[in-house]
């Protein structure tokens, strides 16, 4: 097991000064290079969720392994090889970019920066980076306003894969594509699942995308996990009321 959820809980203070639970209870695990999806609608605690696993959110009680060891608490060095390992694509690719940094210093930053390679080789090994996302080496010189926002969501799943992380989260990556762009990118990452072995959560609220490509999907409602759907026959399986709404809702839709 690569990653174990036990019993997370997260609450946050509202407009009202009320306390409310955005994520309750959670349990959830994701075998190596395993997909897992979690889905729900909006405001339903899946991006806290993400960012709790990525460390950029506290739990407010909970344990998190990573690897088998409770990682819930990291400091430091752990903390930083933590962030190296568990990287998150975002939902709108143009946020992640500074729009002066052109796609090349982008892609070159992380190796660069913890001097892990030279310039030289950098620029060479996040050119090949490019190559496998499906994008040519002449994008390193471009600037993000030049790309298309599926171009610069392949780039930051280049950054990404390049990093070699263990487990990559996808928070709605496809979400601001339109649906001949959001299936590239799906193709996309099905691959480079294939061939870099990562494991991978999946977020998303539609449910129909999640069944394409997840092993296990977690349905979340309200904070709380309300169903869990294994592989094959995910329609046939559905029991919660409010998993067959969602399944009604993709269905129309997709
Ligand atoms: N830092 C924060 N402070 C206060 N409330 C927060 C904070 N972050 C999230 N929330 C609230 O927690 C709830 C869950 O938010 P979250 O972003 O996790 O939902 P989501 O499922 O990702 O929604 P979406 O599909 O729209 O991205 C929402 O009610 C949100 O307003
Ligand atoms: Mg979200």
């Amino acid at each position: 097991m690569i990653l174990e959820l036990n019993n997370i809980n997260k609450s946050f203070i509202n407009n009202d000064k009320q306390s409310f639970a955005a994520v309750k209870n959670v349990n959830m695990h994701l075998g190596k290079g395993e997909c897992i999806g979690i889905v729900g609608e909006s405001g339903c605690g899946k991006s806290t969720l993400a960012r709790i696993i990525c460390h950029l959110t506290y739990v407010d009680n909970g344990n998190i392994f990573f690897k088998g060891r409770n990682s819930t608490r990291l400091k430091g060095k752990e903390l930083k090889d933590y962030y190296k390992n568990v990287q998150m694509v975002f939902q709108d690719p143009l946020s992640t970019f500074s729009p002066r940094m052109k796609i090349g210093d982008y892609l070159m930053e992380p190796f660069v920066n913890f001097k892990i390679m030279g310039k030289k080789e950098a620029r060479k090994y996040v050119g090949d980076l490019l190559e496998n996302v499906g994008l040519s080496k002449e994008y390193l010189n471009r600037y993000p306003n030049e790309l298309s926002g599926g171009q610069l969501q392949r780039v930051v799943i280049a950054r990404c894969i390049g990093i070699n992380p263990e487990i990559i989260i996808f928070d709605e990556a496809t979400s601001c594509l339109d649906v001949s762009i959001q299936n590239q990118i799906l193709k996309l990452i099905f691959e480079l699942r294939q061939k870099s072995n990562f494991s991978s959560i999946f977020i998303t609220h539609d449910l129909a995308i999640a069944e394409n490509i997840c092993d296990r999907i977690y349905v979340m409602k309200s904070g709380e996990i309300v169903e869990v759907l294994e592989e094959n026959n995910i329609v046939r399986e559905a029991q919660h009321p409010y998993t067959k709404l969602l399944l009604e809702s993709s269905l129309v839709f997709s």
